[in-house]
């Protein structure tokens, strides 16, 4: 999902960062379908956020208030209105659910093909790619990061992006950097409605059905910290089931087609940590994006190869420095 909105209960300079992050992606994913043919799947779908409780619906209606005297697209529907809007939910509005929160805006695209595009678009501006090789340090020389070792190699370059998710810190550390980011592991369930789905995405506060164009339905996702074990669970499926079943109980007869999980990257206060390293000259953070890794990714990587081909300052990023840690 591309969702700032949803995650954002109050505004602040990571959510000014968000909405451009979000703001890239239509113009990318129409850029990589004319350069390589692929399509990523964005689409501004929107995301209707469900209250289930009274306490709920009071901290939605604060965000439906301030997000659209901003001018964003923030619409209340109250709970009779919630069946017309999303019809999987018509058995339980209004008995369950006291209200949602429509975000128009909000968009979602296909992250796997999202990074097979960006792969094919730098190889055609030059880049290799070492696919199943890993970095088994950084390398330095006069004070400087001067490149990586792999297993077959050392590649040498003129500055080396630090972009390794939850395996961050332990190349970091090889250098004495301390990089504070732990693992928050998120579970996710693939499901097929069989002609039946949600309109759009539906959120409550403990999952997510994303609909995708293709007949997918993702259901998501746990957040279990410190957790470095990548493998779905059954405690993880049955907390996801549980969730999901509360809100939509037609989404019992979705046939499952997979399971995955994956460790997102967190730092302390759950910001991403972007800059140069201080102290380590030719490294450049690019980490922690925490639950906005394909949000902020493009937005992130135009941001950081223009720091380090242009010396440009940091702007919006100024708040994200690793200073703030290190
Ligand atoms: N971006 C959604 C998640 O991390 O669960």
């Amino acid at each position: 999902m591309l969702a700032p909105q949803v995650e954002a209960p109050f505004a602040d300079p990571f959510f000014e960062l968000a909405l451009l992050g979000r703001a890239e992606h239509g113009p990318l994913a129409e850029r990589l379908l004319d350069e390589v043919g692929l399509d990523v799947e964005y689409r501004a779908t929107g995301i209707l956020r469900v209250a289930r409780t009274e306490a709920e619906r009071a901290d939605l209606q604060r965000q439906y208030r301030w997000q659209s005297a901003r001018g964003l697209a923030a619409e209340w529907v109250d709970s009779d209105d919630l069946g017309r809007r999303e019809p999987l939910l018509s058995g339980v509005a209004g008995r369950l659910l006291a209200g949602g929160l429509w975000l128009a805006d909000e968009g979602q695209v296909r992250s796997p093909r999202l990074v097979q595009a960006l792969a094919l678009a730098a190889a055609q501006r030059g880049a290799r790619i070492m696919e199943g090789t890993w970095v088994v340090r950084l390398c330095v020389s006069g004070g400087r990061v001067t490149g990586v070792q792999t297993p077959s190699g050392t590649v040498g370059a003129d500055s080396v992006v630090l972009a390794a998710g939850v395996w961050s810190p332990d190349l970091a550390r090889g250098i004495d950097l301390e990089v504070p980011v732990q693992p928050v592991k998120g579970q996710v369930v693939s499901l097929r409605g069989l002609g039946k789905r949600p309109r759009q995405v539906i959120w409550s506060g403990e999952c997510y059905l994303v609909p995708r164009p293709d007949g997918e339905v993702v259901l998501g996702a746990t957040e279990e910290e410190g957790n470095y074990d990548a493998r779905p669970t059954l405690a993880g499926l049955h907390r996801l089931t549980e969730a999901a079943l509360e809100v939509v109980p037609a989404a019992g007869g979705f046939v499952v087609d997979g399971v995955w999980a994956g460790l997102r990257p967190a730092a302390p206060d759950r910001y991403p940590i972007i800059g140069w390293a201080p102290g380590g000259e030719g490294l450049f953070l690019a980490t922690a994006h925490y639950r906005n890794g394909v949000l902020l990714g493009p937005l992130t990587g135009r941001h950081g190869a223009d720091r380090i081909l242009a010396g440009t300052p940091p702007g919006e990023f100024a708040p994200f420095g690793p200073d703030r840690f290190i």
